[in-house]
């Protein structure tokens, strides 16, 4: 079954077409990338697919659900990850996680043993028992990426989620895109940093303007490149900066 479909997903605000038909889909245990210039749609495809907004036509499924007539079925099986941090600023690092496990309906033990797996995991063990208000925003985030995980995602929905993350973090998100593939969940991230969606994503969107401009994997998105320009562009960033209107 594929992780996601999307047909004519359009939004508009007002007179403003942000995401203009796009039609793509996602393969179960597959890394999409999203690239695009600020104000392309990426975010708005994101809000769409995780039933933050609503469409004003066409659709998507996520995992067979509908986003419009299934929605709560569609938020069991995706979590998001924004510059937005979602935790609770007075309870510990510990306490967030674990409120958010037995949200997500795991039993306690479970939700215990989880809430500890995942600061492992994100390297924040150490302060477990801390309060998040005395967290930096990279410690936040690393904390917002273990509650998105908590409900065993089947899609993970990453909108630049490297922003303000130190070099280290930035490179245990990486670590962590690969470990979720590897486990056959799939991904959706969008990103300014064109090298991670070259290592990371299986295949790439191009957008702009709401439009889909070049979809496929990295070599196919070169050989479109070979084939109008005549040039060889040796990686990702030449291939988005040859195929990309200004
Ligand atoms: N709630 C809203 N109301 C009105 N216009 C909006 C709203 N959300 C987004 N837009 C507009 O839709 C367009 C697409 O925005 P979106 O946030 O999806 O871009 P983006 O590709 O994520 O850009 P960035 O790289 O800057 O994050 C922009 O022109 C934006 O101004
Ligand atoms: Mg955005």
């Amino acid at each position: 079954m594929k992780a996601v479909v999307a047909s004519n997903l359009t939004k508009k605000f007002r007179n403003l077409v942000a995401v203009d038909s796009v039609s793509f889909s996602v393969a179960e245990g597959e890394v999409l990338g999203l690239l695009g210039p600020n104000g392309a749609g990426k975010s708005t495809t994101i809000r769409l697919l995780s039933t933050l907004i609503k469409p004003t036509s066409g659709t998507a499924s996520v995992f067979g659900y509908d986003i419009c007539t299934d929605p709560d079925k569609v938020r069991a099986c995706i979590s998001l990850v924004t510059d937005r941090i979602i935790l609770y600023e007075r309870l510990t690092a510990f306490e967030n996680l674990v409120f958010f496990a037995r949200l997500a309906g795991l039993p306690k033990e479970e939700a215990n043993r989880r809430s500890i797996n995942l600061l492992e995991e994100v390297n924040m063990i150490k302060w477990k028992d801390k309060q998040v208000r005395f967290f930096s925003s990279g410690m936040k985030q690393r904390i917002n990426v273990a509650r998105a995980l908590i409900n065993h995602p089947r899609i993970l929905f990453l909108d630049e989620p490297t922003i303000g993350l130190d070099p280290r973090s930035t490179s245990n998100m990486r670590k962590l895109i690969s470990s979720l593939k590897e486990n056959g969940q799939s991904v959706i991230l969008t990103t300014h940093l064109i090298h991670d969606a070259e290592i990371l994503c299986d295949r790439i969107l191009l957008i702009h303007t709401g439009n889909i401009i070049a979809s496929g994997t990295f070599e196919e998105l070169r050989s479109l490149v070979r084939r109008y320009n005549d040039s060889e562009p040796a990686s990702l960033e030449d291939v988005y900066l040859l195929l990309m209107p200004e």
